[in-house]
């Protein structure tokens, strides 16, 4: 790995950056590593790459990282020593390090993970399953594009998810495109050791984030509830009500044999559909602590 990554555990910040440049020119310099490592400064780059050096200048690395434009803590931190590009007159891929679609992936990430390692989060971005599938920093982030870097959440991940953005397009979804919970709320597009890369311990558990109030333990609990919400809700959308996987009786005949179910279950008020809405008589389906037998039926 890089230098920099080794030194990120003790070194403060300041340091950090000037050792991230040097491991950078290291790689892009080889030859003139004794020779100031080829840094000429933002302000030669600004001359010919003027739109480039406007918005970086916006940029928060601008602002928060980079000590002046002079410095070749600017440009070069991510593109590489640029002296010999210059002399050459510039050019695509000549001697300067490019975001190219072509570029190997991991080795674009590795230029923003330089500095980046600590970024909360980015712990497992090694194992996480856009490293692991060649999506790189890049993907997502542009840095050349505005004041933030920091993406569009929906827009960008419905860029390479547009089954997930059929999904989110349903008569019943959750309010993604509403913009009260983003793909992010539940996702970490970093990484995460947990199924589906969810920010929780499981899926299960990500549902409690936001939904406590379907947490057992209900006097009577209906089990399905506590192993697998997804057994019954399609999480990014569904057409069917209430983000339901199948409409009801389908739903509950999945494991119910209706058969087998007591008595009169309707009375002549009753219409067809009514009598097949097992929501009317059981209407706490994700448990119920009613203290009668009722609620072991989940009728109350
Ligand atoms: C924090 C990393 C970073 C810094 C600092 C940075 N760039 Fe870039 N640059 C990128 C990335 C990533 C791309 C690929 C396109 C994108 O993501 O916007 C890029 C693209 C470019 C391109 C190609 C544009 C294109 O669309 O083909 C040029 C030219 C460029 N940068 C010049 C500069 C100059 C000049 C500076 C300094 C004023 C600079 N960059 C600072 C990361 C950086
Ligand atoms: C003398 C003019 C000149 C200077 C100075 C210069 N470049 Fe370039 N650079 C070019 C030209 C010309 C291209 C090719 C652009 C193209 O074909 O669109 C280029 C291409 C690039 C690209 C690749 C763009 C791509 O799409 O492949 C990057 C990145 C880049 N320069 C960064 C820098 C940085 C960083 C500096 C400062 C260290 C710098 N340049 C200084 C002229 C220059
Ligand atoms: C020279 C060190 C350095 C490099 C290289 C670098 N960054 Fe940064 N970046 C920073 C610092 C410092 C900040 C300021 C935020 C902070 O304090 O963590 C920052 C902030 C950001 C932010 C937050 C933007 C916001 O609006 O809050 C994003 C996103 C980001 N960087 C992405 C990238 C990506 C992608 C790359 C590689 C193309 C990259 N960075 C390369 C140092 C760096
Ligand atoms: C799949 C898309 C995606 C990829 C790939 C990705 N990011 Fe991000 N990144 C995001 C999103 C979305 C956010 C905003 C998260 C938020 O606002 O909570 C973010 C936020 C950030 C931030 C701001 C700090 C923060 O946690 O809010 C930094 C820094 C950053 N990313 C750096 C990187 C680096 C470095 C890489 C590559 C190693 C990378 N990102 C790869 C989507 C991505
Ligand atoms: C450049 C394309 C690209 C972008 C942009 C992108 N992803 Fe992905 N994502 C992938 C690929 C490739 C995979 C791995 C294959 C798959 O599961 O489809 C993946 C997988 C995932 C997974 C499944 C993880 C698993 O373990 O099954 C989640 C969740 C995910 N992405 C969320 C997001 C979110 C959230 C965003 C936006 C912040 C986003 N993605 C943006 C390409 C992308
Ligand atoms: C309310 C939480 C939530 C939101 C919001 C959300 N997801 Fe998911 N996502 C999940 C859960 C839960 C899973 C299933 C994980 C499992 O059980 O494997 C999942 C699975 C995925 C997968 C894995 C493949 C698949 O189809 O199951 C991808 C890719 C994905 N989500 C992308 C996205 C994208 C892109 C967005 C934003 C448009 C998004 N998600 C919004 C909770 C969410
Ligand atoms: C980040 C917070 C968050 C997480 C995590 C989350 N939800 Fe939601 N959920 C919401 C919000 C917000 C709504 C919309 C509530 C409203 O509009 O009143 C919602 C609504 C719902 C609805 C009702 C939809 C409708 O049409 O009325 C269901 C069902 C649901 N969520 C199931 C789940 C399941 C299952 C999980 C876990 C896989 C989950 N949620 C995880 C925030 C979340
Ligand atoms: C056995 C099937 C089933 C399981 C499992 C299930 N639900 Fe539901 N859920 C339903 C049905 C049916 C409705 C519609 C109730 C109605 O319309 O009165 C619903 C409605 C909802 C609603 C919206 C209305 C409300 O009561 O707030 C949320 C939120 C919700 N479920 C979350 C969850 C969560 C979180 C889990 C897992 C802890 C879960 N559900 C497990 C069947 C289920
Ligand atoms: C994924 C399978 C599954 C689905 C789907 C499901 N259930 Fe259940 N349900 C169970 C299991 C397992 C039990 C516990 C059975 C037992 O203890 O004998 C149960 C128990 C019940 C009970 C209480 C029965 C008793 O003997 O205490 C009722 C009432 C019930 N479910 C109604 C419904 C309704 C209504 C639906 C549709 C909205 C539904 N269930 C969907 C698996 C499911
Ligand atoms: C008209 C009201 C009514 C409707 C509609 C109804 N149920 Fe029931 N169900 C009951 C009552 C009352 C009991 C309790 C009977 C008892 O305690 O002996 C019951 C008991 C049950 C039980 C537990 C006993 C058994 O048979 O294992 C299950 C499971 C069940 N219902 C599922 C369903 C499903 C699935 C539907 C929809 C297809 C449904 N019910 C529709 C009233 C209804």
């Amino acid at each position: 790995m890089k230098r920099g990554n080794i030194f990120a555990h003790f070194v403060p910040l300041s340091l950090l950056l000037l050792c991230c440049t040097l491991a950078m020119g290291g790689t892009t310099g080889g030859k003139e590593s004794n020779d100031k490592m080829g840094f000429i400064g933002a302000l030669t780059c600004k001359d010919c790459h003027e739109a480039q050096y406007n918005s970086y200048a916006k940029s928060i690395h601008f602002k928060k990282s980079i000590k002046g434009p002079q410095s070749q803590d600017a440009c070069e931190t991510c593109h590489g020593a640029g002296a010999k590009h210059v002399e050459k007159g510039g050019g695509r891929d000549v001697d300067i390090f490019t975001f190219d679609k072509k570029k190997d992936p991991k080795e674009k990430s590795a230029r923003c993970l330089t500095c980046h390692q600590r970024t909360p989060g980015m712990d497992l971005w090694e194992m996480g399953a856009h490293n692991r599938n060649d999506v790189s920093c890049d993907s997502c982030h542009e840095l050349h594009a505005g004041v933030t870097q920091k993406p569009k959440d929906p827009e960008v991940c419905f860029g390479c998810h547009r089954d997930i953005k059929i999904e989110a397009n349903k008569r019943s979804h959750h309010p993604i495109l509403e913009g009260k919970v983003r793909c992010s709320s539940c996702h970490a597009p970093h990484g995460s050791l947990s199924k589906g890369m969810v920010r929780a311990d499981d899926p299960q558990q990500l549902c409690y984030k936001c939904h406590a109030d379907k947490r057992g333990p209900a006097a009577w609990e209906h089990p399905p509830v506590e192993e697998d919400c997804q057994s019954c809700h399609s999480v990014h959308g569904s057409n069917h009500a209430r983000l339901l996987n199948e409409r009801i009786p389908q739903l509950c005949q999945n494991c119910h044999d209706w058969s087998r179910h007591p008595g009169t279950p309707y009375d002549n008020k009753a219409t067809f559909s009514s009598r097949w809405d097992c929501l009317r008589c059981h209407p706490s389906i994700h448990g119920s602590n009613s203290p009668s037998g009722g609620g072991m039926r989940h009728v109350r």
